[in-house]
C-alpha cells in the first residue's frame, strides 16, 4: 500500500499544482483558490508555463524547476500532455500524483491510463484517479481539489467513485452535520484503489469510519481483504449494480446473480456494513464514526410519547435488533421517575410529563446498566420543555456513566428547537436523528457492525492437494480430447474427488454393458446419454428414469440413443450413463459464477420453481467456512422448507453445509479450469441420513 507515499500524496507537507491557471473558472484556478482559501499551511507551487503569478504565488514553468522537494502533485493539463508531465514528476523525484484530467479509460483511451502508470511505475509514483475532483482533508486543512469548501469537520472519512458525488456531498456535510475528516475522490482506479485507502485509513488518526460509494471494482478479493483486517468501521454504498449484473449474466447462475447479491455477500464477507441509499450512508457513517459497536443484543429504548416508542419497537424487529422487557430491577428503577400511567416496559414511556430530570435520570440509569447494550433516546417536542435542556440533560448522563464502549442514539421529533439540539448532540458525539426508526436502524447498524467482527473471522480452509490432483486428472483427460466440458460421469468424479456424494453413475458402451452394470448398481435406475455435445441432455430425450428391470434398462438404451441421433446427428456419443436413482429428497442446487469482481462464487438455494421463479439464491465469494455455508442456507426465504415444514422431518442441514463448504474449496481451488458449474438437483434427506447429488455439470474455461 506504500503508506509513506500515500501520507504524502494525501496530507502533503508540500504540494504542487501542474496546470494551475490565472483565469478564474478553470480548474487549475480553483484548485489553487481551494488550497489557498482552505489553510493550507504547507508550501504551494503553482507550475504554469505561460504565468508568473497565479493568486499571488509565484509560478515555476516545470516541477523540476521547484527548489524544495515536493511531495504531492495535483495534475490539471489535459490529457495529451500527461505522460510528459509524469515523466518530469519522476524525475522531480514527487511520489503522489492526484490526477484530476478527465479523458482516460472511462472515454475508451486505456492506453493513455497505461502510459501514465508505466512511466509511475518507473519511478516508484502512486497514482490517485485519474478523472478525480481531488483530495481533502480537514486535518491538514488541504483542499486539493475543485469542490466547494473543505467538509464539515468529523471522524468519518469517505472514499467515493463519483466525483459528482463528491461535489454533492460536500456542502451537505453541513446542512446534514455528519462530520468528515478526508473526502477522497478515487475516479478510474487506475491505481490506487478501495483496499488501499482502507489499509491507509486504519493508520489515519484522524479517522474512525470509512465511508465508501462504490460504483464497480476490479481486484474484489484485494477489497476483502483490506476490508477484514481493518479495525475500523467501514460502511458502503454500491451502485451500478444493473450494468455490472448484466456482464456476469453469461451463464444461468449469472443470471441469477446480478452482481448486486455478490456483493451484499462480499460486504457481509469482509465485515463491510451495506447501506442502502445515500441518506442511510450518511446516517450510518455518522453513527459508526462517533459511537461503538453495540456488543449484545439488549436495546433499550426511553422516550416521552408511545406513538414514537412503537414506531421505534417496530423498527427494531425490522432491523434485527428486537425488544426485550427490561429486568424487574430496571423497571422498579424507572418508575421512580414517571407518573403512574407511563410504563417502565421496554420501550419506556415517561409520559409527555418527562422533563429535563426525569431524562437525566432515566438516561444515565438504564445507560449504565449492565443489563443494556445500546439505549436509544427518543423525545417529542413538547411546550412544557426545552429541546435543548434535553439534549443537555442526555448528553451530562452519557458523560457521567464515564462509559466508552456502549453506545447511544437519539431522536428528537419537533420542530427548528429540536432541529438545533440534535446539531449540539452531533457535535457533541452523539448521533441524533429526526425520526425513532432511523435512530433505531442507526443503532442496528452498531449490532450489526459487532456482529460482524465475529462473522468475518469465522474459519476458513485449506486445499485439500489430493482431491484437487485427482480432479486436475480428469479435467486434463478432457482437454486432451479437446473439450471444454466434462461429461457427467466425469464431473461427478470431480465432485467425488472434493467429498461430495453423488449418486453411482457408469458409462456402457453397449445394451449388453448396460444390463450388467445396472444389475450391479441396483433398481431402479436412471439412464442418460453421455455426449460432449448434448448438455440439455432432458431436451434431446436423453434421459430415462425410473427403470426398474432388463427389458426396461435395454428399451431406454435405445431410446436413448435414437433420440440423441435425432437431436444432433453428429453429435459425439460417448455411450449411455448408467445411474443410482436417488430416492427423494428436497432439491437444492449448488452453483458457481466467475464475478468479474470478486472471481469464483459459490450459489446456493432450492431447486425447481424456487430457483427458475422466485430465484431465491444466495452467494458467497469463495472459498466458504463452514459457518458461512451455515448462514447461506439459513438466509433464503425457503430456509423453512429444509427446516421441515407441515410435519415433515428437518433436513440434514449439517451434510448440507458440508456440501456448500466442499463444493466452494472446489471452485477455488480449480479457479484456473473452471468457467461454471452446478449441481443440480441436490437431493437433501431427513436429518441424519445426508444428501446425494444426483446432476453434475462442469463447464471448462478456454485455454
Ligand atoms: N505544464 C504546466 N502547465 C501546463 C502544461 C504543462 N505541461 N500544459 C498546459 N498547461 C497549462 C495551460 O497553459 C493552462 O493554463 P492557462 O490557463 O494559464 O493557459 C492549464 O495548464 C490548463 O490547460 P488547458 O489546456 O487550459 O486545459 P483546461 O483547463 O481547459 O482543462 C482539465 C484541463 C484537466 C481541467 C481538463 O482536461 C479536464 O480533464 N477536465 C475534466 C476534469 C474533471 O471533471 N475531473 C473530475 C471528474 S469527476
Amino acid at each position: 500500500m506504500d503508506k509513506q507515499v500515500l501520507d504524502k500524496m494525501l496530507r502533503p507537507k508540500s504540494v504542487a499544482i501542474i496546470g494551475a491557471s490565472a483565469t478564474p473558472g478553470k480548474i487549475g484556478y480553483t484548485v489553487v483558490d481551494n488550497i489557498i482559501k482552505g489553510g493550507y499551511t504547507g508550501k504551494i507551487y503553482p507550475i504554469n508555463p505561460t504565468c508568473t503569478e497565479i493568486l499571488g504565488l509565484k509560478t515555476y514553468p516545470e516541477i523540476e524547476q521547484v527548489p524544495d522537494e515536493i511531495d504531492s502533485a495535483i495534475i490539471t493539463v489535459p490529457a495529451k500532455v500527461m505522460a510528459e508531465v509524469v515523466e518530469e514528476c519522476g524525475r522531480k523525484g514527487v511520489k503522489g500524483l492526484i490526477v484530476i484530467t478527465s479523458g482516460f479509460s472511462e472515454v475508451g483511451r486505456k492506453d493513455l491510463e497505461d502510459q501514465m502508470l508505466e512511466i509511475a511505475a518507473r519511478y516508484g509514483m502512486r497514482i490517485l484517479g485519474p478523472n478525480i475532483v481531488g483530495s481533502l482533508s480537514n486535518s491538514d486543512k488541504f483542499n486539493g481539489s475543485f469542490a466547494p469548501g473543505l467538509p464539515f469537520p468529523g471522524k468519518a472519512s469517505l472514499v467515493t467513485q463519483s466525483g459528482a458525488l463528491l461535489i454533492a456531498l460536500d456542502m451537505a456535510t453541513y446542512t446534514r452535520r455528519v462530520g468528515f475528516d478526508k473526502l477522497i475522490s478515487i475516479g478510474n482506479m487506475a491505481d490506487v484503489d478501495f483496499a488501499d485507502l482502507i489499509e491507509w485509513f486504519d493508520e489515519d488518526e484522524n479517522t474512525t469510519c470509512v465511508s465508501l460509494y462504490i460504483e464497480g471494482m476490479k481486484n474484489g478479493r484485494k477489497f476483502i481483504d483490506a476490508a477484514r483486517k481493518s479495525s475500523k468501521p467501514i460502511v458502503a454504498l454500491k451502485s451500478g449494480v444493473s450494468a455490472h449484473g448484466a456482464a456476469a449474466a453469461a451463464s444461468h447462475t449469472g443470471s441469477l446473480a446480478g452482481a448486486a447479491k455478490i456483493y451484499t455477500s462480499a460486504f457481509k464477507q469482509a465485515g463491510v456494513i451495506q447501506a442502502t441509499d445515500l441518506n442511510d450512508l450518511f446516517n450510518r457513517t455518522l453513527t459508526l464514526s462517533q459511537q461503538p459497536p453495540m456488543k449484545g443484543d439488549n436495546l433499550l429504548i426511553l422516550s416521552n410519547g408511545g406513538g414514537v416508542g412503537v414506531l421505534a419497537t417496530d423498527a427494531a424487529e425490522k432491523y434485527g435488533i428486537p425488544l426485550k422487557f427490561a429486568p424487574a430491577d430496571v423497571q422498579e428503577e424507572l418508575k421512580k421517575h414517571m407518573p403512574d400511567f407511563g410504563s417502565a416496559k421496554n420501550p419506556v414511556d415517561l409520559t409527555g410529563m418527562a422533563g429535563n430530570d426525569w431524562y437525566y435520570q432515566t438516561t444515565k440509569f438504564s445507560f449504565s446498566h449492565k443489563w443494556t447494550d445500546g439505549l436509544v433516546v427518543l423525545y417529542c417536542e413538547t411546550a412544557m420543555t426545552n429541546p435543548q435542556e434535553i439534549a443537555e440533560s442526555i448528553k451530562k448522563a452519557v458523560d457521567e456513566s464515564g462509559l466508552k464502549d456502549k453506545p447511544i442514539t437519539v431522536s428528537f421529533v419537533g420542530g427548528e428547537k429540536s432541529d438545533k439540539a440534535m446539531g449540539w448532540l452531533v457535535e457533541n458525539g452523539i448521533p441524533a436523528f429526526g425520526a425513532p426508526d432511523i435512530a433505531v436502524n442507526a443503532m442496528a447498524s452498531l449490532r450489526d457492525y459487532a456482529r460482524l467482527q465475529e462473522y468475518k473471522n469465522s474459519d476458513h480452509f485449506e486445499t485439500d492437494e489430493k482431491a484437487k490432483q485427482m480432479a486436475l486428472d480428469v479435467i486434463a483427460k478432457a482437454r486432451a480430447d479437446n473439450r471444454d466440458s466434462l461429461t457427467e460421469i466425469e464431473a461427478k468424479e470431480v465432485f467425488k474427488a472434493y467429498g461430495m456424494p453423488v449418486t453411482s453413475i457408469s458409462l456402457s458402451k453397449t445394451e449388453d454393458e448396460a444390463v450388467a452394470l445396472g444389475k450391479k448398481i441396483g433398481f431402479p435406475l436412471v439412464l442418460k446419454i453421455v455426449s460432449p455435445d448434448i448438455l440439455h441432455k432432458s431436451d434431446a430425450g436423453g434421459v430415462k428414469v425410473n427403470i426398474k428391470d432388463e427389458a426396461g434398462i435395454r428399451e431406454a438404451f435405445q431410446t436413448i440413443l435414437k433420440n440423441a441421433k435425432a437431436y444432433k446427428a453428429d453429435a459425439d456419443i460417448h455411450g449411455v450413463a448408467i445411474q443410482e436413482m436417488a430416492p427423494w429428497g428436497t432439491e437444492v442446487i449448488l452453483g458457481s459464477v466467475n464475478d468479474p469482481a470478486f472471481g469464483p462464487t459459490v450459489m446456493f438455494g432450492l431447486g425447481g420453481i424456487f430457483v427458475e421463479v422466485l430465484k431465491d439464491v444466495t452467494f458467497r465469494v469463495t472459498p466458504v467456512s463452514h459457518a458461512q455455508a451455515e448462514e447461506m442456507i439459513g438466509e433464503i426465504k425457503g430456509a423453512p422448507i429444509l427446516a421441515g415444514v407441515r410435519g415433515e422431518k428437518p433436513r440434514d442441514k449439517k451434510e448440507l453445509a458440508k456440501a456448500i463448504y466442499q463444493y466452494s474449496c472446489m471452485i477455488y481451488d480449480l479457479q484456473d479450469e473452471i468457467k461454471e458449474s452446478d449441481a443440480n438437483p441436490v437431493l437433501v434427506y431427513e436429518e441424519g441420513t445426508g444428501l446425494k447429488v444426483a446432476d453434475a455439470r462442469i463447464i471448462l474455461k478456454a485455454k
